[in-house]
């Protein structure tokens, strides 16, 4: 029978788990990835690939995720085990939670990089030095900035440190007041951002016409994986950071419901923060497909121009690093509970291992820019290049598939049903998609990329 508590703790009430699940889901894949990936993939197709895989794959395997951990209540990995044994399953079935717990350390790895990143522009930007320049300044700046080893080491420590700590001290102290006050500050901020770009850029239609122009002609099956993969990246999903959110979620409350509301809210900041850079990345005539960059050099310009920009840029990016931390700390939760639960040790311990592990495979990913621009891994990408492929369009999808047909084929009806008691309306809509639709899905998708490749 299921736990009506966690013993790690449990979220205050539902708006907490919507708040701790959205601070997970709304991070580095909205504002940083999201555009840059758009732009490198043509914009308008790729944006409605993956707005169906948000809704057809990764609300169902939200709610896969949110119902098994809320069944197991514990780390996912645990997790995994319980409910297999009750369902009567294999205990292979801890894989989900195994593949998960390396999945989320590979991504925090890099994750952390580029969360070093944000934190220099606060600084950067908080001291003026846009003040009224161009895109070529900002480029430059990008440039000298990463590619100056020592700077980035140094930033991706401290955001690893600050991950830790928070992380040491427990889901919810911290976490809750983090996600409270600085997120619905982020969102507005952004709204602020997207007025600001509609208002002065001059290119706010063809930014529009860009994101949602219908040009499928140019879309291989690659663009493909790699919109559903920004899909389960940018909602933490298929590596258990959910699961393990969902294992301190009350029991009475609708799962469906819940993972449609903070869908729904990374939806919308992705697409905000889209509709801020597309509209500046013409006003100011830059490369749309210039990778990872496209954010750093983009919004810097638009603070530089604009009245109040030093004080406005600043605040943006502090809200920006809070909103990577949060998501930060839910790729370490699920390791994290794992550690304590086996080890028998205390939280702080099990971050500070799992944080000094980060760092050092972080190294290779803050190298990319600088001493190791030229080493390729894998065709012509680099060491930051090729986690990010791997983690996020293959090993992600093939741990949803994982959790689809676990949660719809193998778990015990009994138990399935009771967790949905609240989710009636759309229980039956929820099957489909996760037994049928989202697998089947997830699976075409690699099949079709590997074999046009
Ligand atoms: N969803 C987070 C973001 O968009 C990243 C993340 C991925 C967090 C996987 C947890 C698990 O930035």
């Amino acid at each position: 029978m299921a736990l009506s508590e966690s013993a790690h703790g449990m979220w205050s009430s539902r708006l907490m788990f919507i708040l701790a699940a959205a601070g997970s889901a709304v991070g580095l894949g909205n504002i940083w990835r999201f555009p840059y990936v758009v732009g490198d993939n043509g914009g308008g197709a790729f944006v409605i690939v993956y707005l169906l895989c948000i809704f057809l794959v990764g609300i169902p395997i939200m709610s896969s995720e949110i119902l098994l951990g809320r069944l197991g209540r514990q780390s996912p990995i645990n997790t995994m085990k319980t409910v297999a044994s009750s369902s009567g399953a294999s205990p292979g079935w801890q894989i989900i939670g195994w593949m998960g717990a390396f999945v989320g350390f590979m991504i925090l790895s890099f994750y952390a990089v580029i969360g070093g990143w944000i934190i220099a522009y606060v600084f950067k930007l908080g001291s003026g030095d846009f003040s009224g320049m161009d895109s070529g300044f900002s480029g430059s700046t990008f440039a000298d900035f990463t590619g100056n080893v020592w700077s980035v080491v140094g930033w991706h420590s401290l955001f690893l440190i600050i991950t830790i700590f928070i992380t040491a001290r427990g889901v919810s102290r911290g976490l809750e007041t983090a996600v409270k006050y600085l997120m619905p500050a982020l969102f507005v901020m952004l709204a602020v951002l997207v007025i600001y770009a509609a208002t002065t850029s001059g290119h706010f239609v063809q930014g529009l016409s860009f994101m949602f122009s219908l040009d499928f002609e140019s879309l291989s099956w690659n663009s493909v994986l790699l919109a559903m993969g920004q899909a389960f990246f940018t909602l933490s999903l298929g590596m258990g950071a959910i699961m393990a959110y969902g294992a301190y979620m009350p029991k009475d409350t609708s799962i469906i419901g819940t993972a449609t509301t903070v869908a729904l809210l990374d939806t919308t900041v992705a697409l905000m923060s889209g509709l801020v850079i597309f509209p500046l990345v013409f006003a100011n005539g830059l490369e749309i497909s210039q990778g990872p960059g496209l954010m750093f050099v983009t919004l810097p310009v638009a603070f530089g121009q604009m009245a109040g920009g030093q004080l406005f840029g600043c605040v943006f990016f502090i809200l920006v690093t809070v909103a990577a931390i949060t998501s930060a700390i839910s790729l370490v939760e699920p390791v994290v509970a794992w550690i304590v639960e086996k080890l028998k040790t205390t939280r702080v311990n099990s971050a500070l291992i799992l944080g000094g592990a980060a760092w050092l495979l972080g190294l290779g990913s803050a190298f990319s820019t600088n001493i190791w621009a030229d080493v390729h891994i894998f065709a012509e990408m680099t060491y930051l290049d090729t986690m990010d492929y791997v983690s996020n369009n293959l090993l992600l999808p093939l741990g949803g598939i994982l959790i689809a047909v676990f949660s719809g084929w193998v778990l015990d009806k009994k138990m399935r049903d009771s967790e949905m008691i609240n989710d009636s309306a759309y229980y039956p809509v929820w099957q489909v998609l996760t037994r049928f639709v989202a697998p089947l899905a997830v699976f075409t998708v690699f099949i079709l990329t590997f074999v046009t490749a």
